[in-house]
């Protein structure tokens, strides 16, 4: 342990390195701050005594050559047997006997942090009892710019406050049952259309006026990148976050996977991040400026202009090896991004006792070639371990809790003893192709309980509504009458008038951006329901005085055509509820479930009144996604704008009723606020980069040995055999600045409590309940007129009352100061802050004030706040330079990959 201290004493010092040609990089060595430190101590001690292929091969994925196998990180001298990657926020993707989770969305519509914790680890829990070592989930980007970008509902909700509470809970989850849970992606991905060339150009829209040459950027000014889009990854972080993927968006003309300032400044630095960012498939444009910019580990990258995905070449693999050797990559670098990944390891203690991967991704089969490319190695490759627990219960219960009453009318639900029911829709129903019938869940047919792409999952069973109603119904003595035909009108008019009550079923799906259904690639092309669903409802109501909506969305959808409906007595929208969808349901409809969810997003009149939406053409050969709207999304909007929602943010119902009163506002005593640096203090020094003891370069090392024999599209960490080269000069040659990052989740002051907020709450009802009390300040200073900062669930029986508690963090009442780079609260600068608690964002009950405090800080948040967005644009595709805000750093977006010289002269 002596050699692994001595190594980590040289490591609190993140280097700033000259490359090339005048740019800065800045990448952050991790020292292991905190909880983190045993992880690294031994990460140091394990990286240490490797070579640079062996750590080459920690940051590679083998490729699609190898899809049966763990993917990265096979060491043989060390008896390291590698980690294993998968998909997904809905459960282990593409193998079987796991269980298909309700959508994160759900997670969210609970409001529920117990709930949204259970279904994580539960989560987590199956991608380690399958041996997954690293779990892609859960999703915060996209976060909800436009209700129709087509991943929302793989996340939670457009409030950052709400999604990172939901975001931290579940990386804690998933960390806590021992998968290595990766927060995706980061970050400004908010749309499916334009993300990848070859995916628009060659796939989608063939016929468009011109092709687009690179993803499209998205420009947000930096105060609405911290307060919206990153605030929910300050969550993560702080919640002990491992893994982080860059997404596939440019920010400023900057690819997000190779920004230098998004990667090492902010996300390592300012917010102390302690894990890993590894890219998405085709997010890595580049070796060297990727390797520099901060990314720790490659999945399958993008080697072609146009963005195909190379069979057994990488931009690292033997690129990093050789770029390394020649200088381009430091050593320093690749140790990092070793100890990266191993700290994570250690983090989440997978050396005790992890089990082995026992499935092939994407193939169900018993038996098939452990490499299927090279067709070799014939072996058993799926043990079919059913890994499912007791999960089914807890889907069913995030089921149930996220449902969101929207109407009601004369207690038309809970249903009591129905006589006569009529079921309609085919969203009621199973689908004739079964749960899985098409691959990645990419069409709408039957029961909709979950959104297409790679954050799906194979259902084990799925229990529609139908079958579930049906058989709570014969307990009663109903007569069930059904029509899954939406468009037998006929046959719909007369089943429903002779019905009690008519239970009509709608939906709309969208998922990611590689799959289309009916026009919609990925994103919603609109924001109503398919298959004529207006019309459905329509036309049930108009046959039945008693017709019960319920929506399987991904996302708001307009309800004007039939909200208003006389006989449309009771709405509820179920968002995708994985496996037990039916019995989720019949829990509400029946009153064993009281309703408790609330929307996490406004249900807007139309679609025009939110003021954002996807670009569906693009405004240029490189795409250029401007955040003019700032911090103006979903509710904040609204309020600013003065536009009447159908229904507002945090709305939901329940079958009984709420009051509250004494709002008490106290100050925790011995909190006096301070300006919250981002990152503690940065001092220059010049500092000694080698991190591990330096090996003697020797040619053989480094080429491909004779005793393995290469695998079709495989990816190996050698130079080709017999190749030589030259050993670069040492790194880095200029002078090295040292600042320190940040601790995980930032400035420690943003974490500690300043204000408790109590209210009591009464049940005034007569059944049982849980209502979520919401809390919403104003904190002036050009912010939006209203934000949550809290919420607390909690069950309350009929005739009792409850006090209700939220606790005001100093970042709760901070905004983003753009010219001091830190968290000022509002309350220094003069600001009373508006307190207000309610059932939704539109219905406070009570209101009151936090007091300004004086000559404290020295802030100068600019209280004539707007979004501006200068980003450089470019209309020809060519490169783009960009300016960032602290003016430091200039970063070509265009580097032409210099490491590919194999081979120079011999020297080695
Ligand atoms: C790198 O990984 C491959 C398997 O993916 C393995 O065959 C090879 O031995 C490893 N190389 C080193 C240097 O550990
Ligand atoms: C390096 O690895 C070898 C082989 O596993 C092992 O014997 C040795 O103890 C390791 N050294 C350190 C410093 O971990
Ligand atoms: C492109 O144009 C062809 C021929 O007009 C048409 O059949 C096809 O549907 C169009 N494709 C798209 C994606 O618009
Ligand atoms: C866009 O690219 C596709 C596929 O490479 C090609 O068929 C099409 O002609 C291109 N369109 C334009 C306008 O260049
Ligand atoms: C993008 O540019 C804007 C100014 O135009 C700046 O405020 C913001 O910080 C930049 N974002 C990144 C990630 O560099
Ligand atoms: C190295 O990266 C380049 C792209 O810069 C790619 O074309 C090449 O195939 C890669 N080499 C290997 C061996 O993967
Ligand atoms: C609700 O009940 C009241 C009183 O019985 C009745 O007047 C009203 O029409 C009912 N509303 C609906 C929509 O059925
Ligand atoms: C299945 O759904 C797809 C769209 O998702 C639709 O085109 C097709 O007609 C549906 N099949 C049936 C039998 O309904």
């Amino acid at each position: 342990m002596a050699y692994a201290a001595a190594c980590v004493a040289l490591l609190a010092v993140p280097i700033l390195a000259q490359y090339p040609e005048g740019s800065l990089y800045s990448p952050p060595i991790s020292s292991g701050y905190g909880n983190w430190s045993a992880a690294y101590a031994k990460a140091h001690a394990f990286v240490c005594n490797l070579t640079i292929t062996e750590k080459v091969n920690l940051t590679t994925q083998t490729g699609t050559g190898a899809s049966y196998s763990y993917s990265l990180g096979i060491i043989p001298r060390v008896g390291f047997r590698g980690l294993a990657l998968d998909d997904s926020p809905t459960g282990v993707r593409s193998t079987d006997y796991t269980s298909a989770f309700t959508a994160p969305l759900n997670m969210a519509m609970t409001w529920d942090r117990d709930l949204i914790y259970a279904q994580a680890y539960a989560n987590g829990a199956e991608h380690k009892a399958k041996g997954v070592n690293i779990a892609y989930s859960p999703v915060v980007g996209p976060l909800g710019r436009s209700p129709e970008s087509g991943r929302i509902w793989e996340g939670y909700s457009p409030d950052p406050y709400l999604s990172g509470v939901s975001f931290g809970l579940t990386v804690a989850g998933m960390n806590a049952a021992g998968t290595i849970a990766v927060g995706k992606h980061f970050v400004l991905y908010e749309q499916e259309h334009f993300r990848q060339v070859r995916e628009w150009n060659d796939w989608h829209l063939p016929n468009a006026t011109f092709n687009t040459t690179e993803p499209y950027s998205s420009n947000a000014d930096d105060r609405t990148l911290h307060e919206l889009y990153l605030w929910p990854w300050y969550d993560a972080v702080h919640d002990g976050m491992a893994a982080v993927m860059c997404s596939y968006n440019q920010l400023n003309n900057t690819q997000a996977c190779q920004n230098n300032h998004l990667l090492n400044d902010i996300l390592k630095g300012e917010m102390g991040f302690q894990g890993f960012i590894v890219s998405d498939d085709g997010s890595q444009h580049s070796g060297v400026l990727s390797a520099l910019a901060g990314m720790d580990m490659t999945i399958l990258g993008e080697t072609s202009p146009n963005g195909e995905l190379g069979l057994g070449i990488s931009f690292w693999g033997p690129n990093l090896t050789q770029s390394v050797l020649n200088g381009s990559v430091p050593e320093w670098r690749l140790d990092d991004m070793a100890t990266r990944i191993m700290a994570a390891y250690y983090y989440l203690d997978q050396d005790q006792d992890f089990p082995e991967l026992n499935f092939a991704q994407g193939d169900l089969s018993t038996f098939g070639y452990l490499y299927p490319h090279a067709m070799v190695d014939y072996q058993q490759i799926n043990e079919h371990v059913d890994v499912r627990d007791h999960h089914a219960d807890i889907i069913r219960r995030v089921g149930a809790n996220s449902i969101i009453m929207l109407k009601n009318v004369n207690n038309t639900l809970p249903l009591n003893k129905p006589k006569q029911i009529a079921i309609i829709g085919e969203d009621a129903g199973p689908s004739i192709y079964g749960p899985n019938g098409c691959s990645d869940r990419g069409c709408d047919n039957g029961t909709l309980a979950m959104g297409w792409g790679s954050g799906s999952t194979n259902f084990p069973y799925l229990i529609d509504p139908l079958a579930a109603i049906q058989a709570r119904a014969l307990q009663d003595r109903s007569v069930v009458q059904y029509v899954l035909d939406n468009y037998d009108t006929a046959l719909i008019d007369s089943v429903v008038a002779q019905a009690t009550v008519c239970l009509v079923f709608i939906n709309c799906d969208s998922g990611e951006g590689y799959i289309e259904i009916d026009g919609n690639y990925g994103d919603r092309k609109n924001l109503t329901a398919w298959m004529r669903g207006d019309d459905l409802v329509n036309e049930v109501a108009g046959n039945c005085s008693n017709t019960v909506v319920i929506a399987h969305t991904p996302g708001p959808i307009i309800m004007e055509p039939w909200i208003e409906h006389p006989n449309v007595t009771a709405v509820l929208m179920a968002g995708l509820p994985g496996q037990e969808s039916g019995n989720a349901l019949v829990d509400v409809l029946y009153g064993a479930v009281n309703p408790s969810g609330k929307t996490p997003w406004t249900i807007g009149k139309q679609r025009g009144d939110y003021g954002t939406d996807v670009m569906y053409v693009a405004n240029a050969p490189v795409p250029q996604l401007n955040f003019t709207e700032g911090l103006y999304i979903d509710y904040r909007h609204f309020d600013q704008a003065g536009i009447a929602p159908r229904f507002e943010f945090g709305f939901g119902l329940s079958y009984t009723t709420f009051s509250y009163s004494n709002l008490r506002i106290q100050p925790v005593s011995g909190a006096s606020p301070t300006t919250a640096s981002a990152a503690a203090s940065s001092a220059q020094t010049t500092v000694n980069p080698s991190v591990c003891p330096r090996y003697a370069l020797n040619a053989s090392a480094y080429t491909f040995p004779s005793t393995i024999s290469s695998l079709t599209d495989y990816i190996y960490p050698y130079l080709p055999r017999n190749s030589t080269f030259t050993v670069g000069p040492a790194y880095p040659s200029a002078s090295v600045i040292a600042t320190s990052p940040g601790t995980p989740g930032g400035a420690p002051a943003l974490w500690d409590t300043v204000y408790t907020v109590t209210v009591s709450i009464a049940n005034t009802g007569s059944v049982a309940g849980q209502e979520v009390a919401q809390l919403y300040l104003a904190l002036g200073n050009g912010e939006p007129l209203r934000q949550l900062r809290g919420f607390n669930k909690t069950m309350i029986q009929a005739g009792a009352s409850a006090d209700v508690s939220f606790t005001v963090r100093q970042r709760d009442v901070s905004i983003w100061d753009v010219p001091s780079q830190s968290w000022v609260d509002v309350r220094t600068l003069g600001t009373a802050v508006g307190v207000s608690v309610g059932a939704s964002s539109r219905d406070l009950r009570l209101n009151g004030t936090m007091a300004a405090v004086g000559g404290v800080g020295s802030g100068s948040a600019a209280g004539n706040y707007s979004a501006s967005v200068t980003a450089a644009t470019t209309s020809a595709g060519g490169p783009a330079v960009t300016e960032y805000s602290d003016g430091q750093l200039q970063v070509p977006t265009e580097y032409s990959d210099g490491q590919v010289q194999v081979p120079a002269s011999a020297t080695g």
